[in-house]
Protein backbone atom coordinates (compact mmCIF):
# COMPACT_ATOMS: atom_id res chain seq x y z
CA UNK A 1 0.00 0.00 0.00
CA UNK A 2 1.23 3.66 -0.99
CA UNK A 3 -0.35 6.61 0.86
CA UNK A 4 0.34 10.56 -0.13
CA UNK A 5 -0.99 13.54 1.52
CA UNK A 6 -2.00 17.01 0.35
CA UNK A 7 -3.13 20.33 1.22
CA UNK A 8 -5.74 22.17 -0.74
CA UNK A 9 -4.97 25.74 -1.64
CA UNK A 10 -6.84 29.02 -2.05
CA UNK A 11 -6.73 31.00 -5.03
CA UNK A 12 -5.48 34.84 -4.60
CA UNK A 13 -6.09 34.93 -8.21
CA UNK A 14 -8.90 33.32 -9.41
CA UNK A 15 -9.68 30.93 -12.25
CA UNK A 16 -13.26 30.84 -12.94
CA UNK A 17 -14.13 29.49 -16.72
CA UNK A 18 -12.63 26.61 -18.91
CA UNK A 19 -11.33 27.13 -22.24
CA UNK A 20 -11.63 23.09 -22.99
CA UNK A 21 -14.03 21.19 -20.79
CA UNK A 22 -12.78 17.85 -21.08
CA UNK A 23 -9.01 18.70 -20.56
CA UNK A 24 -9.94 21.09 -17.53
CA UNK A 25 -8.02 23.85 -19.63
CA UNK A 26 -8.91 27.00 -17.14
CA UNK A 27 -9.68 30.09 -19.39
CA UNK A 28 -7.35 32.30 -17.75
CA UNK A 29 -3.98 32.03 -14.98
CA UNK A 30 -4.13 31.68 -12.05
CA UNK A 31 -1.80 32.11 -8.00
CA UNK A 32 -2.28 29.96 -5.09
CA UNK A 33 -1.04 29.75 -1.20
CA UNK A 34 -1.57 26.74 0.70
CA UNK A 35 -4.04 25.99 3.17
CA UNK A 36 -1.61 24.05 5.34
CA UNK A 37 -3.86 23.02 8.49
CA UNK A 38 -6.04 21.36 5.97
CA UNK A 39 -4.70 17.73 4.73
CA UNK A 40 -6.30 15.16 2.53
CA UNK A 41 -4.72 11.84 2.72
CA UNK A 42 -4.85 8.94 0.44
CA UNK A 43 -3.64 5.55 0.37
CA UNK A 44 -4.23 3.14 -2.85
CA UNK A 45 -3.27 -0.57 -3.16
CA UNK A 46 -3.70 -2.73 -6.31
CA UNK A 47 -6.71 -4.35 -6.74
CA UNK A 48 -8.69 -7.54 -7.97
CA UNK A 49 -10.55 -6.84 -10.50
CA UNK A 50 -11.75 -3.02 -10.88
CA UNK A 51 -11.41 0.47 -9.32
CA UNK A 52 -12.95 0.92 -6.20
CA UNK A 53 -12.92 4.46 -4.58
CA UNK A 54 -13.85 5.23 -0.94
CA UNK A 55 -14.14 8.55 0.11
CA UNK A 56 -14.37 9.07 4.14
CA UNK A 57 -15.10 5.33 4.47
CA UNK A 58 -18.13 5.68 1.52
CA UNK A 59 -17.77 4.24 -1.66
CA UNK A 60 -17.89 6.87 -4.00
CA UNK A 61 -20.74 7.11 -6.33
CA UNK A 62 -20.34 10.05 -8.15
CA UNK A 63 -17.94 8.25 -10.12
CA UNK A 64 -15.36 11.09 -10.82
CA UNK A 65 -12.24 9.27 -9.82
CA UNK A 66 -12.89 6.45 -11.64
CA UNK A 67 -13.17 8.55 -14.92
CA UNK A 68 -9.96 10.49 -14.24
CA UNK A 69 -8.13 6.77 -13.42
CA UNK A 70 -10.16 6.10 -16.97
CA UNK A 71 -8.23 8.58 -18.62
CA UNK A 72 -4.99 8.49 -17.43
CA UNK A 73 -5.32 5.10 -18.86
CA UNK A 74 -6.71 5.60 -21.98
CA UNK A 75 -6.12 8.86 -23.59
CA UNK A 76 -2.75 8.91 -21.61
CA UNK A 77 -1.91 5.65 -22.05
CA UNK A 78 -0.66 5.35 -18.41
CA UNK A 79 0.09 1.20 -17.80
CA UNK A 80 -1.79 1.00 -14.29
CA UNK A 81 -3.61 -2.06 -12.58
CA UNK A 82 -6.97 -1.71 -10.96
CA UNK A 83 -6.83 0.09 -7.26
CA UNK A 84 -8.30 0.48 -4.07
CA UNK A 85 -8.28 3.96 -3.30
CA UNK A 86 -9.12 5.40 0.30
CA UNK A 87 -9.41 9.21 1.22
CA UNK A 88 -9.88 11.61 4.04
CA UNK A 89 -9.90 15.20 4.80
CA UNK A 90 -9.33 16.95 7.74
CA UNK A 91 -11.75 19.53 6.88
CA UNK A 92 -15.52 20.16 5.23
CA UNK A 93 -15.26 18.99 1.42
CA UNK A 94 -17.79 20.23 -1.13
CA UNK A 95 -18.75 23.49 0.21
CA UNK A 96 -15.99 25.85 -1.00
CA UNK A 97 -12.71 24.62 0.44
CA UNK A 98 -11.40 22.46 -2.36
CA UNK A 99 -11.08 19.04 -0.88
CA UNK A 100 -11.21 17.78 -4.73
CA UNK A 101 -8.24 20.22 -5.31
CA UNK A 102 -6.41 18.11 -2.54
CA UNK A 103 -7.86 15.31 -3.47
CA UNK A 104 -6.95 14.71 -6.89
CA UNK A 105 -3.32 16.25 -6.05
CA UNK A 106 -2.93 13.22 -2.99
CA UNK A 107 -3.81 10.53 -5.59
CA UNK A 108 -1.65 12.03 -8.45
CA UNK A 109 1.64 11.86 -6.15
CA UNK A 110 0.22 8.36 -4.77
CA UNK A 111 0.16 7.04 -8.31
CA UNK A 112 3.53 8.67 -8.93
CA UNK A 113 5.21 6.72 -5.88
CA UNK A 114 3.01 2.92 -6.40
CA UNK A 115 3.87 3.03 -10.65
CA UNK A 116 7.89 4.24 -10.00
CA UNK A 117 6.77 7.56 -12.43
CA UNK A 118 9.36 10.35 -11.23
CA UNK A 119 7.54 12.49 -12.50
CA UNK A 120 8.52 16.23 -12.23
CA UNK A 121 5.83 19.55 -10.95
CA UNK A 122 4.57 20.80 -13.89
CA UNK A 123 4.10 16.48 -15.02
CA UNK A 124 2.09 15.72 -11.65
CA UNK A 125 0.24 18.84 -12.24
CA UNK A 126 -0.85 18.13 -15.93
CA UNK A 127 -2.12 15.09 -14.42
CA UNK A 128 -3.84 16.41 -11.15
CA UNK A 129 -5.39 19.09 -13.67
CA UNK A 130 -7.33 16.65 -15.57
CA UNK A 131 -8.93 15.93 -12.66
CA UNK A 132 -9.82 19.40 -10.86
CA UNK A 133 -7.69 22.34 -12.62
CA UNK A 134 -7.08 23.62 -8.96
CA UNK A 135 -5.58 20.30 -7.83
CA UNK A 136 -2.39 21.49 -10.63
CA UNK A 137 -1.31 24.00 -7.56
CA UNK A 138 -1.75 21.48 -4.80
CA UNK A 139 0.80 18.74 -5.95
CA UNK A 140 3.26 20.79 -4.16
CA UNK A 141 3.06 23.81 -1.37
CA UNK A 142 4.12 27.52 -1.84
CA UNK A 143 2.82 29.93 -3.86
CA UNK A 144 2.29 28.42 -7.24
CA UNK A 145 0.98 29.62 -10.30
CA UNK A 146 -1.02 27.69 -12.89
CA UNK A 147 -0.82 29.03 -15.89
CA UNK A 148 -0.61 27.98 -20.44
CA UNK A 149 -0.14 30.23 -23.70
CA UNK A 150 -2.16 27.60 -25.90
CA UNK A 151 -5.00 25.33 -25.61
CA UNK A 152 -3.13 21.98 -24.90
CA UNK A 153 -2.75 19.72 -22.30
CA UNK A 154 0.82 19.70 -22.25
CA UNK A 155 0.99 23.92 -22.01
CA UNK A 156 -1.28 24.42 -18.92
CA UNK A 157 0.50 23.09 -15.81
CA UNK A 158 1.83 24.49 -12.13
CA UNK A 159 5.26 26.25 -11.18
CA UNK A 160 6.28 27.30 -7.88
CA UNK A 161 6.65 31.24 -7.46
CA UNK A 162 8.15 31.19 -4.40
CA UNK A 163 8.39 28.67 -1.29
CA UNK A 164 5.74 29.37 1.60
CA UNK A 165 8.62 29.41 3.91
CA UNK A 166 9.66 32.35 2.41
CA UNK A 167 6.88 34.67 2.77
CA UNK A 168 4.97 32.29 5.98
CA UNK A 169 1.76 34.68 5.46
CA UNK A 170 -1.27 33.67 7.24
CA UNK A 171 -4.65 32.76 6.61
CA UNK A 172 -7.82 32.62 9.09
CA UNK A 173 -10.35 30.47 7.41
CA UNK A 174 -14.08 31.40 8.87
CA UNK A 175 -16.38 28.46 8.35
CA UNK A 176 -20.04 29.83 7.66
CA UNK A 177 -21.49 26.36 6.40
CA UNK A 178 -20.91 22.87 6.50
CA UNK A 179 -23.66 22.64 3.85
CA UNK A 180 -22.55 21.20 0.58
CA UNK A 181 -23.35 23.69 -2.62
CA UNK A 182 -26.16 23.79 -4.75
CA UNK A 183 -24.17 24.51 -7.87
CA UNK A 184 -20.96 22.75 -8.44
CA UNK A 185 -18.03 24.92 -9.28
CA UNK A 186 -17.67 23.20 -12.73
CA UNK A 187 -21.33 23.34 -13.84
CA UNK A 188 -21.09 27.30 -12.39
CA UNK A 189 -18.33 28.41 -13.96
CA UNK A 190 -20.07 26.65 -17.24
CA UNK A 191 -22.94 29.04 -16.83
CA UNK A 192 -20.62 31.91 -16.31
CA UNK A 193 -18.59 31.18 -19.49
CA UNK A 194 -22.08 30.78 -21.12
CA UNK A 195 -24.47 33.18 -19.62
CA UNK A 196 -22.12 36.47 -18.08
CA UNK A 197 -22.26 39.62 -20.00
CA UNK A 198 -18.95 40.76 -17.65
CA UNK A 199 -16.77 37.02 -19.15
CA UNK A 200 -14.71 38.35 -21.52
CA UNK A 201 -13.44 41.40 -19.25
CA UNK A 202 -12.94 39.25 -16.96
CA UNK A 203 -10.49 36.94 -18.67
CA UNK A 204 -8.84 40.16 -20.24
CA UNK A 205 -8.57 42.18 -16.65
CA UNK A 206 -7.50 38.57 -14.23
CA UNK A 207 -4.81 37.38 -16.93
CA UNK A 208 -3.22 41.58 -16.33
CA UNK A 209 -4.14 40.69 -12.53
CA UNK A 210 -1.99 37.25 -12.38
CA UNK A 211 1.05 39.06 -13.79
CA UNK A 212 1.33 41.50 -11.63
CA UNK A 213 0.40 38.91 -9.20
CA UNK A 214 3.65 36.68 -10.08
CA UNK A 215 5.79 40.23 -9.21
CA UNK A 216 4.16 41.25 -6.21
CA UNK A 217 5.02 37.95 -4.65
CA UNK A 218 8.45 37.18 -5.88
CA UNK A 219 8.84 41.01 -4.21
CA UNK A 220 6.71 40.01 -1.42
CA UNK A 221 4.69 43.24 -1.29
CA UNK A 222 1.87 42.71 0.50
CA UNK A 223 -0.36 45.73 -0.58
CA UNK A 224 0.17 44.78 -4.23
CA UNK A 225 -0.84 41.03 -3.90
CA UNK A 226 -3.94 42.48 -1.15
CA UNK A 227 -4.72 44.61 -4.67
CA UNK A 228 -4.58 42.39 -7.40
CA UNK A 229 -6.55 39.90 -4.74
CA UNK A 230 -9.34 42.27 -4.51
CA UNK A 231 -9.46 42.60 -8.20
CA UNK A 232 -9.43 39.05 -8.94
CA UNK A 233 -12.13 38.35 -5.98
CA UNK A 234 -14.29 41.06 -7.16
CA UNK A 235 -13.90 40.04 -10.84
CA UNK A 236 -15.16 36.64 -10.27
CA UNK A 237 -18.06 37.79 -8.04
CA UNK A 238 -19.45 40.15 -10.92
CA UNK A 239 -19.24 37.35 -13.45
CA UNK A 240 -21.08 34.93 -10.51
CA UNK A 241 -24.08 37.54 -10.09
CA UNK A 242 -24.11 38.46 -13.91
CA UNK A 243 -24.89 34.92 -14.82
CA UNK A 244 -28.56 33.77 -15.54
CA UNK A 245 -29.53 32.74 -13.47
CA UNK A 246 -27.11 34.12 -11.26
CA UNK A 247 -24.63 32.19 -8.77
CA UNK A 248 -24.54 32.60 -5.31
CA UNK A 249 -22.48 30.85 -2.75
CA UNK A 250 -22.55 32.97 0.38
CA UNK A 251 -24.77 33.15 3.11
CA UNK A 252 -24.90 36.11 5.61
CA UNK A 253 -22.08 35.03 8.08
CA UNK A 254 -20.19 35.56 4.90
CA UNK A 255 -20.99 39.07 4.32
CA UNK A 256 -20.25 39.88 7.90
CA UNK A 257 -17.05 38.26 7.76
CA UNK A 258 -16.27 40.44 4.76
CA UNK A 259 -17.43 43.66 6.63
CA UNK A 260 -15.29 42.50 9.67
CA UNK A 261 -12.33 42.25 7.74
CA UNK A 262 -13.17 45.56 6.03
CA UNK A 263 -13.64 47.28 9.30
CA UNK A 264 -9.82 45.72 10.35
CA UNK A 265 -8.94 47.01 7.05
CA UNK A 266 -10.21 50.67 7.76
CA UNK A 267 -7.91 50.34 10.66
CA UNK A 268 -4.86 49.81 8.84
CA UNK A 269 -4.25 46.10 9.65
CA UNK A 270 -2.86 44.24 6.90
CA UNK A 271 -5.55 42.03 6.03
CA UNK A 272 -7.66 40.98 2.75
CA UNK A 273 -10.33 38.45 1.93
CA UNK A 274 -11.49 36.06 -0.70
CA UNK A 275 -14.03 33.59 -1.47
CA UNK A 276 -14.49 30.65 -3.70
CA UNK A 277 -17.63 28.83 -4.54
CA UNK A 278 -18.35 28.41 -0.90
CA UNK A 279 -19.35 30.53 1.98
CA UNK A 280 -16.34 30.46 3.80
CA UNK A 281 -14.07 33.33 3.76
CA UNK A 282 -10.05 33.21 3.72
CA UNK A 283 -8.57 35.75 5.12
CA UNK A 284 -4.74 36.64 4.32
CA UNK A 285 -2.92 38.55 6.86
CA UNK A 286 1.14 39.51 7.46
CA UNK A 287 1.51 36.84 10.28
CA UNK A 288 1.99 39.14 13.33
CA UNK A 289 -1.74 40.07 12.86
CA UNK A 290 -2.99 36.34 13.50
CA UNK A 291 -4.30 36.65 16.87
CA UNK A 292 -6.31 39.74 15.98
CA UNK A 293 -8.02 38.48 13.19
CA UNK A 294 -8.83 35.13 14.27
CA UNK A 295 -10.50 37.10 17.16
CA UNK A 296 -12.33 39.34 14.97
CA UNK A 297 -13.46 36.52 12.91
CA UNK A 298 -14.76 33.91 16.06
CA UNK A 299 -16.67 37.27 17.18
CA UNK A 300 -18.52 37.11 13.71
CA UNK A 301 -22.31 36.05 14.41
CA UNK A 302 -23.40 33.27 12.85
CA UNK A 303 -19.19 31.72 11.77
CA UNK A 304 -19.03 28.24 13.02
CA UNK A 305 -15.58 28.34 13.18
CA UNK A 306 -11.88 30.51 12.58
CA UNK A 307 -9.42 28.48 11.80
CA UNK A 308 -5.47 29.26 11.34
CA UNK A 309 -5.18 27.49 8.39
CA UNK A 310 -1.62 29.38 7.90
CA UNK A 311 1.10 28.98 8.73
O1 LIG B 1 -11.15 23.31 -10.48
P1 LIG B 1 -12.19 23.50 -9.45
O2 LIG B 1 -13.43 22.81 -9.78
O3 LIG B 1 -11.67 23.18 -8.08
O4 LIG B 1 -12.60 25.07 -9.45
C1 LIG B 1 -11.98 26.03 -8.62
C2 LIG B 1 -12.62 27.36 -8.76
C3 LIG B 1 -12.26 28.39 -7.71
O5 LIG B 1 -11.96 27.78 -6.48
C4 LIG B 1 -13.49 29.29 -7.46
C5 LIG B 1 -11.14 29.30 -8.14
C6 LIG B 1 -9.76 28.71 -8.09
O6 LIG B 1 -8.93 29.17 -8.91
O7 LIG B 1 -9.48 27.86 -7.23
Amino acid sequence: MISASAHPNVALIKYWGKSHDALRIPATPSLSMPLLAFRTETSIEVARKRDEVILSGQEDKSGRIANWLRTLRGDLGLDMPPLTVRSSSNFPSAAGLASSASGFAALTLAINALLDLDLDMPSLSRLARLGSASAARSVSTGFIALDGRENTHTAWSAQKVLDYDAWPLGVCVAICSHTPKAVSSAAGMNRSRDTSPAYNAWLTGNRQMFERTVNAVTARDFEALASAARWSFFGMLTVMQSSVPPLNYFNESTCAVIQAIKTLQDQGVPVFFTCDAGPHVKCVHLPEYAALVEARIRAVPGVLEAIQACP
